[in-house]
């Protein structure tokens, strides 16, 4: 019923505008898998019943029945608005005859433009996490919701979190291959996933990021680290990332560099840095000083990110 009105809706608008572009490309027929066919294209009608008439078989189409998306009981469901046609938009034409595709195919070689399948998704998915997705860096790059999503399964890998990262490796090689790392967080282990960081949605901060910085984002799980604190170490304030990598390190603790050479980025070599046991300089050659072993200025420096001693001024309690 629902679709019948809107069907007539929109060929009640293009008849009087004689047929705006604009909404030429947002009803398919502009890019249509058969674009043999210029009107609009028309509803089946009478819900997924009338595809499951033939697709009732098919191994790939029946698990949606087990998904959200089949709960007819909830209104905001494809099931109980347009059926399958909610998402493959209306196809008549392929019910009539199966030399026609649907409207909207999502897989492939005559797939439709991303664009397109977006669209479906985005009439009932804009709002919430999706708030951002016009003009993120994956829309931007013309990824579509089923490139992460999928539908016609019991349960989406992408939304369970020991297969969601493959999903992302598929095109994220260089954080595959950094969970690989010696020190790494347990995304491989299923205990952190990329989805606890970003937002693929879209985010109104950097790298789609969940909060609006690096390290509002470490916070939600390393609480201790975000103070107040009596002494703060400065870098650390300004952002976690300046001395460790998120998704792996060769080195340990995540670290982009091992101490006493991640240090010394920023602390001159004056003062008791440039003065070791063995009278060496610390940035050259071998040592045989004991500060440089293992964890190297940590080891006095212990609090390295930050201090609530009333002695804690360097670090060291
Ligand atoms: C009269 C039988 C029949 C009905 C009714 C029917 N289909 Fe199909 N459909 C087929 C057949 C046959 C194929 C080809 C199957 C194949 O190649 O595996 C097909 C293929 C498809 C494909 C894949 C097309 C492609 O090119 O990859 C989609 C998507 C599809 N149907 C959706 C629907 C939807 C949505 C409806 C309801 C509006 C529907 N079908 C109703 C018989 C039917
Ligand atoms: C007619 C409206 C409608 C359309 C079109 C639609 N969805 Fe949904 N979707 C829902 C509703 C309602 C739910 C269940 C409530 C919720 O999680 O928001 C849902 C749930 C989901 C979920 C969560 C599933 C779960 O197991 O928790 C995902 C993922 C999803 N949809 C993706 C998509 C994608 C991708 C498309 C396009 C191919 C799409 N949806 C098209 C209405 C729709
Ligand atoms: C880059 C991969 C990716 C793309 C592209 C993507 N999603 Fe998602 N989606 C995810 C992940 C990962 C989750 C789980 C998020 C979480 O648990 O915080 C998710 C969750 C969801 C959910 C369920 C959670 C909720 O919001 O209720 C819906 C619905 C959804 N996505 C719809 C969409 C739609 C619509 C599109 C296209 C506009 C889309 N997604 C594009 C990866 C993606
Ligand atoms: C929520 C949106 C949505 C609904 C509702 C939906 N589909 Fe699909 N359909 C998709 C997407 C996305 C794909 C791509 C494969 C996947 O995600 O599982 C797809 C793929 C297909 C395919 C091709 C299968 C393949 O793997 O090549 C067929 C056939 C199909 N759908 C038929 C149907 C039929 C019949 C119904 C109703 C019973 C239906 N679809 C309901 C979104 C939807
Ligand atoms: C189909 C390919 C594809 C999939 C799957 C995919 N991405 Fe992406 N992603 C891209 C492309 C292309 C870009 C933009 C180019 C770039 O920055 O690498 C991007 C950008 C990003 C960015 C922002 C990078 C920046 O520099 O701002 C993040 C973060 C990201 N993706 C995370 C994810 C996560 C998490 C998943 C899995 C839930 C995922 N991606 C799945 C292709 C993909
Ligand atoms: C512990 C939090 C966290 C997790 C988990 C996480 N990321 Fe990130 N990711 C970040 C941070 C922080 C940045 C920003 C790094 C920067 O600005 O240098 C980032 C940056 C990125 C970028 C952009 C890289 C670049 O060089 O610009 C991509 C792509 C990305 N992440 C993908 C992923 C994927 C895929 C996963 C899951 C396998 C994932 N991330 C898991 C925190 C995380
Ligand atoms: C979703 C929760 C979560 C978020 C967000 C998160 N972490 Fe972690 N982090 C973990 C878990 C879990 C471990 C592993 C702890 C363990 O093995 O005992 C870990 C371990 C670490 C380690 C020690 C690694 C090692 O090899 O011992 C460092 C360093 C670290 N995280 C830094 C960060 C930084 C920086 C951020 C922000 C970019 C961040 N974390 C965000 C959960 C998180
Ligand atoms: C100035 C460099 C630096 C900055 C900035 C920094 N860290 Fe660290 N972090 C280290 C060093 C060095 C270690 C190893 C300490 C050790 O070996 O005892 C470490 C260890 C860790 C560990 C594992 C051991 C522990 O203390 O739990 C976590 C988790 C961690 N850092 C999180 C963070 C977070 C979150 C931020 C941002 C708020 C951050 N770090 C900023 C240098 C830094
Ligand atoms: C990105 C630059 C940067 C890095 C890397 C860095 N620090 Fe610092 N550190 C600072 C700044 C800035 C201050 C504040 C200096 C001041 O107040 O004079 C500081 C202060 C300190 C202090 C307090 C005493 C003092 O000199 O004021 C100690 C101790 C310290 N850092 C140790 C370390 C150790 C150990 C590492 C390596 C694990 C490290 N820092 C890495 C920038 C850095």
């Amino acid at each position: 019923m629902r679709s019948i009105i809107k069907i007539a809706l929109i060929t009640g608008f293009l008849s009087l505008y004689g047929g705006l572009p604009v909404m030429a490309q947002t009803d398919g027929t502009a890019t249509n898998a058969s674009a043999a066919q210029v009107q609009t294209p028309v509803a089946a009608g009478g819900g997924a019943q009338t595809c499951l008439k033939c697709h009732n078989t098919d191994a790939k189409v029946m698990p949606i029945l087990q998904t959200p998306h089949a709960m007819q009981g909830d209104k905001h469901t494809p099931f109980a608005q347009e059926g399958c046609e909610s998402c493959h938009g209306p196809s008549a034409a392929h019910v009539a005859s199966r030399a026609n595709s649907p409207n909207v195919l999502f897989k492939g070689p005559n797939k439709s433009p991303v664009a397109e399948r977006n669209a479906q998704c985005l009439t009932c998915h804009q709002a919430g996490l999706r708030m951002n997705w016009q003009g993120s860096q994956h829309e931007n790059n013309d990824i579509a919701c089923n490139d992460c999503h999928t539908v016609h399964v019991a349960k989406d890998p992408v939304l369970v979190k020991i297969s969601q990262p493959e999903k992302c490796f598929t095109c994220h090689a260089e954080q595959r291959s950094d969970s690989f790392k010696f020190s790494h967080h347990p995304i491989r282990e299923g205990k952190v996933v990329c989805s606890d960081c970003h937002n693929p949605h879209g985010a109104p901060g950097p790298k789609l990021l969940k909060e609006f910085t690096v390290n509002e984002v470490c916070y939600t799980c390393h609480m201790e680290k975000r103070g107040p604190l009596l002494w703060e170490h400065e870098p650390v304030r300004e952002s976690c990332i300046t001395c460790h990598t998120p998704h792996g390190s060769t080195q340990a603790r995540l670290l982009i560099e091992r101490p006493p050479y991640l240090c010394q980025e920023c602390h001159a070599n004056g003062g008791h840095q440039a003065q070791p046991l063995a009278g060496q300089n610390l940035a050259g050659g071998i040592s045989a000083n004991p500060r440089l072993m293992a964890r190297g200025c940590v080891n006095c420096n212990s609090q390295i990110h930050g201090s609530n001693s009333p002695n804690g001024a360097f670090l060291t309690r």
